[in-house]
């Protein structure tokens, strides 16, 4: 199988090599994919920054082949979506554990909404992560669907910590995830492209949850 990696940086040098033999090629800045080199590979998975977001994405789109999308800081809108000739699932944080966390937060906000809790989320990563806040706390904070707070962090090379806390006047909750190493979203994204290539889906915008829908069937979402 033919998987392209586009940008090979802190978190696509991972993906590089825990691909192996998988990965065929590899665009970066001075290697820049276009449409002919791309249409050659089944799949793309995509870690650039997000200033070079708006060009790769629009060269995968006319490539028509499965992405995994890691780049924050991008919105993708429906019309967007109609655009696609194949499947792409996007994800600010590529962990698997983000399935269960949606779910979790989704519970949290309904008890939030309950018990008028106070929200807060602090995010911190590396120093030269380009988006602020982080595409992971704002999917967080849609998912908790409940007014909150975000406030982020730079410094060292951290690969990224999200700790929500919720207070009422007589208890507080706290959920954090901290990524310790680059290879966490690596792992996550391949595993992504895979059920793209694995599976039917229809061309459009998937995020992690909807692949671990009930086999056979097609969902879309907008993450
Ligand atoms: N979704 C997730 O789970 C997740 C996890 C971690 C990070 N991210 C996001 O992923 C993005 C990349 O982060 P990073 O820390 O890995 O970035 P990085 O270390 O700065 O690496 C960026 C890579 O992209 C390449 N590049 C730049 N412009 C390009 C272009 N026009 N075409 C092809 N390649 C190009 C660079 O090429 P050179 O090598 O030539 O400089 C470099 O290899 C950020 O948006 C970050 O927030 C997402």
């Amino acid at each position: 199988m033919s998987i392209a990696v586009i940008g090979a940086g802190n978190t696509g040098q991972a993906v590089v090599k825990l691909l192996g033999q998988r990965c065929i090629e590899v665009f970066t800045s001075r290697h820049r994919p276009s449409v002919e080199a791309l249409k050659h590979h089944q799949g793309a998975i995509v870690f650039v920054p997000t200033n070079a977001a708006a060009q790769t994405m629009a060269l995968l789109q006319q490539a028509a082949i499965p992405v995994a999308w890691g780049t924050t800081g991008m919105r993708f809108d429906d019309d967007f979506a109609q655009t696609l000739r194949a499947p792409w699932v996007v994800a600010g944080n590529f962990s698997l554990s983000m399935i269960a966390i949606k779910q979790a937060l989704h519970a949290l906000g309904r008890w939030a909404q309950i018990s008028q809790a106070a929200a807060h989320c602090h995010e911190v990563h590396h120093r030269h992560k380009q988006d602020q806040p982080s595409g992971t706390a704002k999917a967080w904070q849609q998912w908790l669907d409940y007014p909150s707070e975000i406030s982020s962090e730079r410094k060292g090379d951290i690969c990224g910590i999200h700790e929500l806390t919720l207070t009422t006047r007589f208890e507080s909750i706290t959920l954090k995830h901290q990524a310790h190493s680059r290879q966490l979203f690596a792992q996550g994204a391949i595993w992504a492209l895979d059920q793209l290539l694995t599976h039917v889906f229809a061309p459009g915008l998937y995020d992690l949850s909807a692949l671990i829908k009930e086999p056979g069937t097609v969902n879309e979402a907008n993450d």
